[in-house]
C-alpha cells in the first residue's frame, strides 16, 4: 500500500520553527530542507513529500487533497475558512492580529477605511463591533497604509510589535491570538489514519515538553 504522505509547509517566518519541531518529533529532514529553492523535497527513507508553499495557500493544497498534512497559520485558517480538520495546536510562531493605527487618532466618521491582508476576519471584526468600514486590501507591508493617508486603521499580525514601533504605529485592540496548526485533509484522515495518528501522537509529546509558548 502506499504510505507516501504529502505535507505542505509554509515558507517564510513559520517554516524554521516548524522544521524544528517536526525534527525533534523524530522526522529525519534533509540538511537541504532549510536552504534550497526546491518547491518539492522528497524524503523517500520516511516515506515523506514535502511542499513548500505560501503560509496563505497550505491549506488550499490541503483542501484540494493534493497535500495530506499542512502547518498553517490560525490567521490564515480563520480567514480563509477551509474545509479541512484542525488536528493540533504546535504552539510555534505565537502572535497576534491586531487593529493598530497612527497614535491618538479617531477613525473618519465618513467612510472609515480599514487595510489589511486580512479582509473576511478584519470585516467580521467591524461588523461585531457595529462599525461600517470599508476594507482594502493588500498583500503585505500593511503598516504602510495609515502613514501615507490610505486607511484609518490596519488589521494585521503583530509579533514582536517592531515593525510597529519603527512605523510610529499603535495597537488599538487584540482581535485573536495566533498559533500555526496541523491541519488535515478530510479524506486522508480517514485512509491515512494510523500514520497520521502516530505523527500527531509524536508531535503532541514534543509540544508537552516545550510547554506553552512564550
Ligand atoms: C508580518 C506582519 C507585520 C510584521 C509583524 O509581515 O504583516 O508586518 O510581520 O512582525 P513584528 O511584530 O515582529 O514586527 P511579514 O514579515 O510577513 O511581511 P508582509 O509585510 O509581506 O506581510
Amino acid at each position: 500500500m502506499n504510505n507516501l504522505l504529502t505535507i505542505a509547509m509554509p515558507k517564510g517566518r513559520i517554516f524554521t520553527e516548524a522544521a524544528e519541531l517536526l525534527r525533534k518529533a523524530g522526522f529525519p529532514l534533509p540538511p537541504e530542507f532549510d536552504d534550497s529553492r526546491k518547491l518539492i523535497i522528497d524524503v523517500p527513507e520516511a516515506q515523506f513529500r514535502f511542499i513548500l508553499a505560501k503560509p496563505m495557500d497550505v491549506a488550499t493544497y490541503v483542501e484540494h487533497g493534493v497535500a495530506d498534512l499542512g502547518i498553517a497559520g490560525k490567521d490564515v485558517m480563520l480567514e480563509e475558512e477551509r474545509d479541512v480538520y484542525e488536528l493540533l495546536d504546535l504552539k510555534i510562531s505565537a502572535c497576534h492580529l491586531a487593529v493598530a493605527g497612527l497614535p491618538n487618532t479617531k477613525m473618519n466618521e465618513v467612510a472609515p477605511k480599514v487595510a489589511t491582508k486580512y479582509p473576511h476576519v478584519a470585516a467580521a471584526y467591524f461588523r461585531q463591533q457595529g462599525e461600517q468600514v470599508e476594507i482594502i486590501k493588500l498583500n503585505g507591508s500593511i503598516e504602510l497604509a495609515p502613514l501615507i493617508g490610505l486607511a484609518d486603521r490596519i488589521v494585521d499580525i503583530v509579533s514582536t510589535g517592531r515593525t510597529l514601533v519603527e512605523n510610529g504605529l499603535v495597537e488599538y485592540e487584540v482581535i485573536e491570538h495566533i498559533t500555526s496548526r496541523l491541519i488535515v485533509n478530510r479524506v486522508s484522515y480517514r485512509i491515512k489514519d494510523e500514520r497520521i495518528t502516530e505523527i500527531v501522537e509524536k508531535l503532541s509529546e514534543v509540544i508537552k515538553q516545550k510547554g506553552e509558548p512564550a
